[in-house]
């Protein structure tokens, strides 16, 4: 079996960040989003995946994918992004008529996916779909069940009769190129896989479906990349390469080769990349930290902070944030009545006047 890993979309929800580093490379606990789902589907035996991308970011996720796995993925370019519907047709030369699976690569499961595939395969349905029970099921394309059976579905209805949403993993037969082709964008002037789906459907294709008990997040924004990162730092073991001297640590810490830990206040769970160097610092639960940080007399938890970034001075918390790679943050002395910024397009500054 094959499998494709959606990548093509523009990320607009987490700009600035995904001017340089798309969505799906973001760091969660130092590893990019899409090595989890590319290590779910390895696990299972699938071993060929496809990765749909859009023109501007497909070096950027071969250099990546190239440091994480001796696999060959192959790259499938998605002219002009309209839609999963759309990215997932560019797929089909790579799938000629065989089963597969698709993930959306900016969704993150704890799921036994051989289950869901040995399910599919058995049943011989067209279509399986991954539900889950949310609170906000507006959000999403949401699923109607009636006696044990997909009865209808509906991408982001204004109110929804049904707390299940679907989810971005989905098994397939050669049938959802052909509705994929058939449907019409929607108002939103996408091409929704959940049209495609209810295409197959509502022209007498079989469609299973299987309800998460497990974890499913749908990446969109910030606080989905924050919420996720602590959900996986909570599961990491202790691994302390680097040094720590003269600091009080606490609970899980993982410090990489050339990591230095000095004079500071450490509370685990957290992440330090390779030569990084904090000092003087508070670094609370739920932090990344990438490579090349330099971080001094500054108090930060619940963030991720990419590559070669210098925080110094910052005295009142960085909490819940994300710093782009190569960023500086500072508080300058004698500066303390005003603020001032270098901020790219798209930027989110939220100053306090504590
Ligand atoms: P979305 O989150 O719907 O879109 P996006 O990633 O462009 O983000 P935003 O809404 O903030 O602009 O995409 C879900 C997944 O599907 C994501 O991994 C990207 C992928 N995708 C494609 O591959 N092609 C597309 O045309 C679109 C819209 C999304």
């Amino acid at each position: 079996m094959k499998g494709i890993i959606l990548c093509g979309g523009k990320g607009t929800r987490l700009r600035p960040i995904t001017y340089t580093t798309p969505k799906q490379l973001i760091p969660i606990a130092n590893k990019p989003l899409i090595v989890y789902t590319i290590e779910l589907l390895l696990n299972c035996g699938i071993k060929e995946i496809g990765i749909v991308v859009n023109k501007d970011n497909k070096l950027i996720f071969e250099k990546t994918l190239d440091k994480h796995f001796t696999e060959d993925f192959q790259y499938i370019i998605q002219d002009n992004p309209k839609g999963i519907a759309h990215g997932l047709l560019f797929a089909k030369d790579f799938i000629k008529d065989e089963k597969f699976i698709m993930v959306l690569g900016d969704n993150l499961f704890q799921f036994n996916l051989k289950k869901f595939i040995v399910d599919f395969l058995t049943n011989k349905s067209n279509c399986k779909i991954l539900l889950k029970e949310v609170e906000n099921p507006e959000k999403f394309g949401v699923a109607y069940i009636g006696n044990n059976k997909l009865i209808n579905l509906e991408e982001k209805p204004k109110t929804a009769f049904s707390n299940l949403a679907i989810t971005g993993i989905y098994a397939f037969d050669n049938n959802i190129f052909k509705a994929s082709r058939e449907i019409k964008p929607s108002s939103r002037g996408e091409y929704e896989i959940t049209d495609a789906i209810k295409w197959l459907l509502h022209n007498g294709y079989s469609i299973d479906y299987e309800i998460l008990k497990g974890n499913w997040r749908d990446i969109g924004g910030p606080r989905d990349v924050v919420e996720e990162n602590v959900y996986r730092l909570s599961a990491m073991e202790e691994d302390i390469k680097g040094e720590v001297v003269n600091s009080h640590v606490s609970g899980k810490i993982i410090l990489e080769e050339g990591g230095v830990i000095y004079n500071s206040i450490v509370r685990g769970p957290i992440v330090v990349g390779e030569k990084s160097i904090i000092k003087y610092s508070y670094i609370g639960p739920y932090t990344s930290i990438g490579k090349g940080v330099n971080i001094d007399k500054s108090n930060i938890e619940n963030s991720i902070i990419l590559n070669d970034c210098v925080i110094s001075g910052v005295e009142g918390p960085i909490d819940y944030s994300i710093i782009g790679e190569g960023s500086i943050v500072t508080n300058e002395k004698g500066l303390r009545k005003v603020n001032r910024l270098v901020v790219g397009k798209n930027s989110k500054v939220y100053l306090s006047n504590l």
